[in-house]
């Protein structure tokens, strides 16, 4: 069983309250957010202010996905804007450990993001402090890539070291998930999946009710 967490970076722009709407009554509880910031990853897409008026609107859980460098500069306005949970990169800062306790302190939950070619030994030490741990399945930067199934076996080694250490964080993967392949994620026991291109190409309504039922497999 897993939770469908819509990213909006593939939503219409146009008429992005009325997607989230239509979400809402899909029963989708939680909105992925893609910040980027053209220097961690070459794109670039929007940043607190667009946040904090979607929060006038809707009490959905919002998941923050900070592909910014330097993330710590922003801790407190994206926590002002509305978010309930700052994933951070492994990859994007220095002292990790510390940023997630500042993210803690704010009151929202605390992510570490990995990379494909980051492993998951290489934030072992940091698991003790993370309520939520994201699996990129591809490079990020860009929706409606392909997937790299190869990432998942992250999923299944999270799983381990989690219940080894009675740690709790959620595990959540992004990344080219598609109706075709997002039964292997949520097989290997997968918490959260994000899911871009696959959600909002197309009819919105209709695909949250397929990848959904899948999740609830
Ligand atoms: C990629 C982003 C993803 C992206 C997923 O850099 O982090 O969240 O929006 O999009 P799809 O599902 O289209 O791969
Ligand atoms: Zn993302």
């Amino acid at each position: 069983m897993s939770l469908l967490a819509p990213s909006i970076l593939a939503a219409d722009f146009n008429r992005l309250g009325e997607n989230i709407k239509i979400l809402e009554k899909s029963g989708i509880k939680l909105l992925h957010i893609d910040v980027m910031d053209g220097m961690f990853v070459p794109s670039i897409s929007f940043g607190m202010p667009l946040i904090t008026s979607i929060r006038k609107e809707t009490a959905l859980f919002f998941d923050v996905h900070l592909m910014i460098e330097k993330p710590e500069r922003y801790i407190k306005n994206f926590c002002e804007s509305g978010a309930n949970s700052l994933l951070i990169h492994y990859e994007a800062c220095k002292d990790l450990k510390n940023n997630l306790l500042r993210i803690r302190d704010y009151g929202m939950e605390a992510g570490i993001v990995i990379n494909p070619e980051s492993s998951v030994a290489d934030i072992e030490e940091y698991l003790e402090f993370a309520d939520r741990v994201l699996v990129m399945t591809v490079h990020p930067g860009f929706g409606g890539q392909l997937m790299i199934e190869k990432e998942l076996s992250k999923v299944r080694e999270l799983k381990r070291l989690r219940q080894e250490h009675g740690y709790d964080y959620i595990i959540e993967i992004d990344g080219g998930v598609t109706k075709d392949n997002i039964n292997v994620a949520v097989e290997c026991g997968t918490d959260v999946i994000v899911a871009g291109t696959a959600v909002f190409s197309g009819d919105i309504e209709k695909n949250v009710f397929v990848l959904k039922e899948k999740c609830e497999k």
